[in-house]
């Protein structure tokens, strides 16, 4: 797609991007709203500087894409609970999101993805965030791997999170099982669906079985090649796709202050499709066919 109403420019090579030409607190055209869409999934995370949001226009622009989440366990202010306070000071005995995970994937129907705009970062530095993309850690896996992850399916469990003094009193805590590799419903290009936050073991396997897989996925999707680390200023809003990206907060700045706030946009149940039906269901869509991007590491000797 060519973009007419926002500038795109590439971060990396595997993912991200920046967007520039648009003003995020003023009413957006939907030709605007439609190349943003665009380009966040095509680059899987899309930074926004220098924007100057109220809360009311950060939820509305989380809107745009969707109904909004609310956080299964989180302390949301009262007057708006769709908002998520991510903070960190002094005081702090732990921040949000300090391992690899993709946001509340032990939800039946996880989040489709997550604006987090920031208003204070640490002023000595750090407080960045790592993204890495699935749909490179699934497509660098050997084919071996893939044809044995093809249709295997996993428990995502939010007790090892959720069950904190504080959080959910109830113990109700969300569990699901969803595929290992999951087709994305728009792109219709697979990513590799496990996280060491949610994901308790592979379905059907021994103990020992489903832990080495897993460890040696979570391995993968931790390649420093697959990811891109993104320093925040104040006025950035990050969006990222959880269904195609898996994130880690770096806690690296106490005793100094972070202050953000995450707005989340619903998502759908996660599904399987082979390629082979994926690209049948692609050949019988009027619209132009969505190539997939291969991602290939450089060889290693
Ligand atoms: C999160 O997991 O949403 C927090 C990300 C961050 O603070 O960078």
């Amino acid at each position: 797609m060519t973009y007419e109403t926002i500038a795109v420019t590439k971060l990396n090579p595997i993912l991200g991007a920046e967007i520039d030409g648009v003003d995020l607190s003023k009413p957006l055209s939907e030709r605007q709203v439609a190349e943003i869409r665009q380009a966040w999934m095509e680059h899987v995370v899309v930074v926004f500087r220098d924007q100057t949001l109220t809360v009311e226009q950060h939820l509305d622009f989380g809107r745009l894409f969707g109904e909004l989440h609310l956080h299964p366990a989180s302390l949301q202010p009262d007057a708006h609970p769709e908002i998520l306070v991510v903070h960190a000071d002094e005081n702090s005995t732990r921040v949000a999101g300090e391992d690899w995970h993709t946001d509340v994937s032990c939800e039946e129907e996880p989040p489709m993805g997550s604006l987090l705009y920031m208003s204070e970062v640490p002023p000595d530095g750090g407080g960045d965030t790592l993204f890495s993309s699935m749909y490179a850690a699934y497509e660098t896996l050997s084919d071996p791997i893939k044809k044995m992850l093809a249709g295997m399916t996993a428990i995502h469990d939010g007790k090892a999170v959720y069950d904190r003094p504080g959080y959910r009193e109830d113990k109700k805590f969300p569990r699901a099982e969803h595929p290992v590799v999951r087709t994305h419903p728009e792109t219709g290009r697979q990513a590799l669906f496990v996280n060491r936050v949610f994901t308790t073991e592979i379905v059907g396997l021994n103990r020992d079985e489903s832990d080495a897989i897993l460890q040696m996925l979570y391995r993968h999707v931790e390649t420093p090649e697959l990811m891109m680390r993104l320093r925040w200023k104040p006025g950035s809003l990050v969006c990222w796709d959880n269904r195609c990206a898996q994130h880690r907060a770096l806690w690296d700045y106490f005793p100094n202050r972070r202050h953000g706030e995450r707005v989340t946009v619903k998502g759908d149940k996660p599904y399987y499709r082979s390629d082979t039906a994926s690209a049948k269901a692609e050949d019988s869509k009027t619209s132009a066919p969505r190539a997939p991007k291969l991602y290939s590491l450089r060889p290693r000797g």
